[in-house]
């Protein structure tokens, strides 16, 4: 079978790698697609795709462009998918799942459980999201950030308008949270496959921080989630409409566990070093269990 993965960095980069041995370990292979290189028309009143450098057709593809996927990338995942290629995760679950606001929104539809969340687009908003949420501390969340690069902790109004100033796009607007505060807090991430947790973490932020991303603790202690817990990821994962996620779970001291966000396209080496799992060969036996039956080489 060949898998299709959708990315902006080489074969070098480990999510690639890995998902490029354990593709060819099982007898399939990849090939790497930048959406720099394929073409992408309506032409004859059809969708018509092609890719520079790639003779077939991938059986399947894997878009694996993180948080900063742009509409341009985005318009080609969906390109293949009407071009009758499967996509996993597809189409509508990434434009969802790339957007904060508009996951926890379907989350809470659902009735997910997730911190009290504001959309602000300007400085009077915040305020009132603010009193809403019962004062300062708040965390402030541009809407399509990762590795906790957009998240911060708003102290005081001082801090609050220097923020709105500098971080708000008022094209996106910014997501505003009630703080679940680091004392007592566990902080899970949850990598689902299908219906299962596969793997999963527990990541502390370090005593000056209190974002707890593995690309600023540089490690995470494996954990075995408990029902409820692994529940709460797959439904989460589900709802968005996700078959692969990375599902960030906050529980507060007194032990409510809240959704904060659904990452469609989660990195793997820290969950593979922490847990010491193959996480690639899962992903890769889950895509070709099924997606593979039509067209296997
Ligand atoms: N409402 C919150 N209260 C306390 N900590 C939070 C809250 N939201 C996020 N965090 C911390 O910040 C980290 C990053 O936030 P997250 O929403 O997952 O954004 P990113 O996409 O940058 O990972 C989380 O893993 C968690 O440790
Ligand atoms: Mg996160």
């Amino acid at each position: 079978m060949l898998i299709g993965i959708l990315s902006v960095r080489n074969h070098r980069y480990h999510p690639n790698r890995r998902l490029i041995e354990a593709a060819e370990e099982q007898g399939h292979r990849v090939s790497l697609i930048h959406p720099r290189d394929c073409f992408f028309e309506v032409t004859a009143g059809r969708p018509q795709l092609g890719i520079r450098g790639v003779d077939a057709r991938p059986d399947v593809l894997l878009p694996r462009i993180g948080a900063t996927i742009n509409d341009y990338a985005l318009s080609l995942v969906r390109h293949f998918e009407l071009s009758g290629i499967p996509v996993v995760n597809d189409f509508q679950s990434v434009l969802l799942a790339r957007n904060k606001f508009l996951g926890l929104q379907s989350l809470a539809r659902k009735g997910i459980p997730v911190p009290d969340s504001h959309l602000i687009g300007n400085f009077q908003l915040f305020k009132e999201a603010v009193r809403k949420i019962g004062g300062y501390p708040v965390v402030a969340k541009t809407l399509s950030s990762r590795q906790g690069t957009g998240v911060v902790l708003v102290e005081s109004q001082a801090t609050a308008e220097f923020i709105i100033h500098n971080l708000l796009d008022k094209s996106q607007g910014l997501l505003i949270q009630e703080y679940v505060p680091s004392h007592g807090r566990r902080d899970i991430r949850a990598f689902v496959l299908g219906n299962r947790v596969i793997g999963a973490m527990e990541l502390r932020p370090k005593p000056t921080d209190f974002r707890s991303n593995i690309h600023l603790t540089g490690g995470g202690r494996p954990v075995t989630l408990g029902q409820g817990l692994a529940e709460l990821a797959i439904s989460s994962t589900r709802t968005l409409g996700l078959e692969i996620s990375g599902t960030d779970i906050i529980v507060d001291g007194s032990g409510t566990a809240k959704v904060v966000e659904v990452n469609y396209s989660p990195g793997f080496r820290g969950l593979e070093a922490s847990t010491g799992l193959d996480i690639a060969s899962q992903i890769v036996q889950y895509v070709t269990k099924n997606y593979g039956s039509a067209s296997c080489i």
